[in-house]
């Protein structure tokens, strides 16, 4: 484990976010293929992991940078253009809460699936995404939904019911899923609100065993449930924080099939004209 004085930072380069991402391949394409990307697009994905969304973007000719806050993600996100000879489309670390290299205007289409929603300080990544769109592009974000019976939300409620309260002042990253906040936020970046929409969209978690090795899978690797297992331990509550997930994932696996997982997951996704 990377030992890291950002918080922010250290929960994501905790265990590998890599090993859930795969489950999450086939929507991050389906998702990139609704966004009206030609050639020659320049595209930032922020928060952009390993690439789920970054690398079908580049695919499809976008000129892609990801900025992501995990070092361990940006490496493998370099490896996998890389793998693909995706010479257009490439990661570096970064903070959505100030983005201080890029330049105002220098993209077409900003995009960030439960991404940015992760980051710091709200509104100075609203405007921070607004200010490096350039006039009569888009910014599309992905944000789960706070008290949304689907698996992610649920995941994270879950979890935090097991974890210490956050620090003092702590935002937390699920406001990003309620349409009044975003409003504001982007309000505060000058942005009107006829110019947001928003719609509830689906992620679907696909995963080629049974719901419980899924759960394995964030257990081991998801640094939200990675630190809700260590709480819950401590607190010597960890059979009843499993019980809860295990049923969690098993009563929302849609798979005909009992060794092959296939769980929807509701986001709400944003759509900002700039
Ligand atoms: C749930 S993952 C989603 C990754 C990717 N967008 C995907 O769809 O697979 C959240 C990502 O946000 C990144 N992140 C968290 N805080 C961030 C920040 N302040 N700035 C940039 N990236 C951040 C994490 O490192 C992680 O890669």
């Amino acid at each position: 484990m990377t030992v890291t004085a950002n918080p922010n930072q250290a929960l994501w380069e905790k265990g590998d976010f890599t090993q859930v991402a795969e489950a999450m391949r086939a929507s991050g394409e389906a998702l990139v293929a609704r966004l009206g990307i030609t050639p020659g697009t320049r595209l930032l994905d922020l928060g952009c992991g390993d690439g789920t969304t970054a690398v079908p973007a580049a695919r499809l000719g976008a000129e892609v940078l990801g900025v992501d806050i995990a070092s361990n993600l940006v490496a493998a996100g370099n490896q996998r253009a890389e793998a693909e000879s995706l010479t257009k489309c490439r990661f570096q670390e970064g903070d959505a809460s100030h983005l201080d290299d890029l330049a105002d205007d220098s993209f077409d289409l900003v995009v960030s699936i439960f991404g940015a929603m992760f980051a710091p300080r709200p509104s100075d990544v609203a405007k921070e995404m607004v200010r490096v769109t350039r006039p009569g592009g888009q910014i599309v974000m992905g944000n789960w939904i706070p008290n949304d019976p689907t698996l992610v939300a649920q995941i994270l409620k879950i979890s935090s019911s097991y974890s210490p309260p956050p620090p003092e002042g702590f935002i937390s990253p699920m406001t990003w899923g309620v349409e009044e906040n975003v409003i504001e936020r982007f309000a505060q970046a000058g942005i009107p609100s006829d110019r947001i929409d928003f719609s509830r969209e689906t992620y679907t978690f696909e995963y080629p065993a049974a719901p419980t090795k899924l759960l394995a899978v964030f257990r081991t690797y998801y640094g939200p449930t990675m630190n809700a297992y260590a709480a819950a331990e401590a607190n010597g509550r960890t059979e009843a924080l499993h019980q809860e997930l295990t049923a969690l994932f098993t009563s929302h696996n849609t798979s005909p099939n009992a060794d092959a997982t296939s769980i929807p997951a509701t986001f709400l996704q944003v759509s900002v004209s700039v």
